[in-house]
């Protein structure tokens, strides 16, 4: 049985929790894989155990100095009833990036992408039909109980990997987005917002609950001075009949694996693919005929119909979902589902 918040959780209605009416990531599968790092060296026990509570000690590194990383990747239940999990390898390849610019010891990406298939094997059963998917949460923390480590790297980690049967990210399902616009206040800084580490999403945090609350936002997409890059979960982009643009790739944000799909789906398809910066008055200007969108693992790719820039509240479009976010957003999950070919050669079976 899935379990919530630690505790064994059991549906009113049914055995099964449903992933749809309960909140993303409050669920949780039975089990987890657990790796410990000490000088470097990694130790897996080669296969995945009950998910459980671990105790730390109070001055554990990652408690205080914030030595943590993780990554979000789905397995998506198969037209014919089978398990594959979306692009391991490079949500691999991007944890060991994480992992160096934490400055921690970098594991061999084969010992990872194991410990997530064992996982996943383990837990399988969880896994819901599209729209829903086993959510995949392999986390990485410094466990050296140093409070004088401040400019230290922690000594001794622990990689582990546990998965969460999830609905949609966003309550209320296919929906537009009311997108509220910072060009002040950055997400986090240049250098580190491409590494998926905890610490970036509270520096996120105060942004964007003053936007849910003063403008009734969905989400901020961070643009300092002016610099459109990616919202607080998912990045960003803007598509007409001909145009698929997104903001290029440097370090200041997370190099979004849904964006690199969508971005070879849409050339595909027959796009022109643009990767460059996007200005906040160009932004503006799209609203009048094209489309917004973010995409992500956790937010598929979900429709921007309103965005707040400049204190003007601006419709995107008619302010319903646009029919080729929609076209790309079926082409992307049709992928993920065994619905159409894998050309580019993105799933891993795991059942
Ligand atoms: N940007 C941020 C800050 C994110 O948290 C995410 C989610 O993982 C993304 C972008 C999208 O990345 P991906 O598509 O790899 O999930
Ligand atoms: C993901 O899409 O995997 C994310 O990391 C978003 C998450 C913060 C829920």
């Amino acid at each position: 049985m899935a379990k919530r918040g630690g505790t064994e959780y059991k549906s009113e209605m049914s055995d099964t929790p449903d992933p749809f009416t309960s909140p993303f990531g409050t669920l949780f599968g039975d089990h987890m894989t657990v790796a410990n790092v000490v000088d470097g060296e990694y130790t897996y026990s080669g296969s995945a155990q009950p998910l459980e509570n671990f105790s730390l000690h109070p001055a554990t590194h990652v408690l205080h100095y914030a030595s943590a990383c993780f990554e979000g990747l789905k397995a998506h239940r198969q037209a014919d009833g089978s398990v594959a999990i979306f692009r391991l390898d490079d949500h691999v390849a991007r944890m060991l990036i994480s992992i160096e610019k934490l400055r921690m010891p970098v594991p061999d990406g084969a010992l990872i992408r194991q410990m997530i298939v064992d996982a996943v094997t383990a837990d399988v059963g969880h896994t819901p039909v599209n729209p829903g998917a086993l959510y995949i949460r392999p986390t990485f923390i410094g466990t050296a109980p140093n409070i004088g480590a401040a400019a230290t790297p922690s000594n001794t980690a622990m990689l582990y990997v546990i998965t969460s049967p999830v609905g949609d990210y966003f309550a209320g399902g296919i929906r537009p987005l009311t997108i509220f616009i910072e060009h002040d206040t950055p997400r986090t800084t240049p250098q580190f917002g491409m590494v998926k580490s905890g610490a970036n999403y509270v520096m996120a945090l105060g942004p964007t609950l003053d936007a849910k609350r003063d403008h009734v936002a969905d989400q901020v997409l961070f643009a300092t001075g002016g610099d459109v890059t990616e919202t607080g979960a998912a990045n960003f982009f803007m598509v007409d009949n001909e145009r698929v643009i997104t903001r290029n790739l440097d370090t200041s944000f997370l190099h979004g694996i849904t964006r690199r799909s969508v971005l070879q789906i849409a050339a595909d398809l027959g796009y022109e693919v643009e990767e460059r910066a996007v200005t906040l008055d160009e932004l503006h200007a799209w609203s009048d005929h094209g489309e917004m969108f973010l995409t992500g693992t956790a937010a598929v790719v979900a429709p921007v119909g309103k965005v707040i820039v400049r204190g003007d509240h601006v419709e995107v479009g008619d302010g319903q979902p646009g029919s080729n976010t929609l076209r790309l957003r079926e082409a992307l999950t049709n992928v993920q589902t065994g619905n159409s070919p894998d050309e580019h050669g993105w799933l891993t079976p795991v059942s």
